[in-house]
């Protein structure tokens, strides 16, 4: 029996570790992703070793962070 709703057995499984750190007032870091999914479901390729996301909603390039939260001394959401 074969349910299309779950993940072939053929499917890799992701083996990559993708880490996280928050810098203190500021974004989270993402180290490893290729990828990042917004609250709105759009995913945005990632290019680079390591992104910024914005965690205080400011920055006019969303999801990434553009430096504004230091300008603002905004509090990052947490
Ligand atoms: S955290 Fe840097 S612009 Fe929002």
């Amino acid at each position: 029996m074969n349910d299309d709703r779950l993940p072939s057995v053929a499917t890799p499984l992701p083996t990559e570790l993708v880490r996280l750190t928050e810098c203190e007032g500021g974004p989270v870091l993402v180290r490893g992703a290729r990828v990042v999914v917004d609250v709105q479901g759009v995913t945005h390729p990632v290019t680079r070793p390591v992104v910024a996301l914005c965690r205080c909603g400011s920055s006019q390039r969303l999801p990434w962070c553009d430096g504004v939260h230091k300008r603002l001394g905004k509090a990052p959401h947490s």
